[in-house]
Formats: structure tokens, sequence, C-alpha cells
């Protein structure tokens, strides 16, 4: 079950206040990035993109039409951040089938 991020301070114009917390970001499972404390978030032209919130959600799914904000998209995608076992390397693939005993058929 997701936790839902919320807004700790906007001004009136609707952007978040100073906040003197250090940067943290923190991944969370199955979806976006949750960066807190004090940041600037820089587009790529490297202007700043406002933030309305003290902590925000970056995609890291690829797939939100709020860019680079997370949108919830993720849930319907299926994004997991669980990786799969690692692929037995090809020796050990190799290995196993000579010391396998042969086949009493032949
Ligand atoms: S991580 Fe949420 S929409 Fe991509």
């Amino acid at each position: 079950m997701g936790r839902a991020v919320q807004a700790t301070s906007v001004d009136p114009e609707g952007l978040a206040e100073p906040d003197e917390r250090p940067c943290s970001i923190g991944a969370y499972p199955d979806g976006p990035l949750l960066v807190r404390g004090s940041f600037d978030l820089l587009g790529p032209d490297g202007e700043r993109i406002a933030v309305r919130r003290r902590t925000i959600a970056l995609c890291r799914c690829g797939r939100t039409r709020t860019a680079p904000f997370c949108d919830g998209t993720h849930k319907a995608a299926g994004f997991t951040t669980r990786t799969p076992a690692p692929a037995r390397p090809p020796d050990a693939a190799a290995a196993v089938a000579a010391a396998a005993p042969a086949s009493p058929r032949g």
C-alpha cells in the first residue's frame, strides 16, 4: 500500500516555503523518488522548476504525464523496483551440464 505525499507548507502564490532541512532523497518501493528538504529542481535547460510542495515525488517509471513529477501512473503500469534474479553465468551452466550423469537412454 502506498503512502500519499502531503504538502507541508504552501505560500499564497502556490510555491513551497523555504525549507532549511538538508535535502534527502528516498526511493519509494515500486514507485517514485521522494525528495525532501532544501533543494532546487532544475529542468533540462537549467531553468528552475517551481516546486509547490516541500516534499516532492519524482517519477522513475518513465510513464508520468506530469514529468518530472510522479502522477501515480506507475501503479497502473505495474512498475516494480524489484530486480529479477541474476542469470546464471554461462560457465556455471556448462559445468553443471558436464557434471550431470549421462542419460541411461543414450
Ligand atoms: S513513478 Fe509514479 S508515475 Fe512514474
